[in-house]
């Protein structure tokens, strides 16, 4: 279980975070799952499956869907804003991997994969680093058999090194928070 600060979010470190994808990797590799290629959704998917691609040495594709209007509410349905290049050639018969950040609402998630399945792909698995306990409005569509998470959490905000304004703040507040979660 990542730290807990005082006021009740997560706080992971890049430490944290590379080991919690290693073991991620450590999993899918144990499973028999063997990606052609890696699709990270953007921004929170980036750094986590650069990393996954350290252990895993598989090509990264970007693609960015909002979820968030100009009101930073969620909009109806997410939106496509950025996509896969020659997509059709890129995922007809490959296996792919799909990288986020968290998996929270569910709604982004399972858009993108309906997006990604009208492609034919032979197959395509999820891996996220966190999944947080809680009712979710989307759903992992029926086609989709595997679900790497790297830890199931709470559901509490979690702070990401990659947004912190001070980093060396940061990292400290992650090392000396409690490892458990306080009410
Ligand atoms: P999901 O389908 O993957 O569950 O995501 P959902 O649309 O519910 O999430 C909406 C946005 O909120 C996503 O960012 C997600 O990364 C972010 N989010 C949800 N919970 C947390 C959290 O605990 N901590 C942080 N830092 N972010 C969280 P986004 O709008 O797609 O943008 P981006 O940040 O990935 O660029
Ligand atoms: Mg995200």
């Amino acid at each position: 279980m990542p730290p807990v600060e005082s006021d009740g979010k997560y706080f992971l470190s890049y430490e944290n975070i590379h080991c919690t994808v290693r073991s991620m990797a450590e999993a899918i590799t144990a499973s028999g799952f063997d990606p052609d290629l890696i699709v990270a959704i953007g921004t929170g998917g980036f750094i986590p499956a650069r990393i996954l691609k350290t252990f895993l040495g598989k090509p990264i594709f970007t693609v960015g869907i909002s979820y968030y209007g100009a009101d930073n509410k969620p909009a109806k349905t997410p939106r496509t804003i950025q996509w896969i290049d020659e997509v059709e050639q890129k995922l007809r018969g490959r296996t792919v991997l799909l990288v986020d950040e968290v998996d929270d609402s569910r709604v982004t998630l399972e858009y993108c994969l309906r997006e990604l399945l009208r492609h034919g792909p032979a197959e395509i698995a999820v891996a996220v680093l966190h999944n947080k306990n809680k009712e979710k409005r989307g759903c992992i569509p029926g086609e989709v058999h595997r679900y790497f998470v790297g830890e199931n959490l709470e559901d509490r905000w979690i702070c990401y090194p990659w947004d912190a304004l001070d980093i060396e703040a940061h990292e400290m507040t992650a090392r000396a928070a409690a490892t458990v979660p306080r009410a």
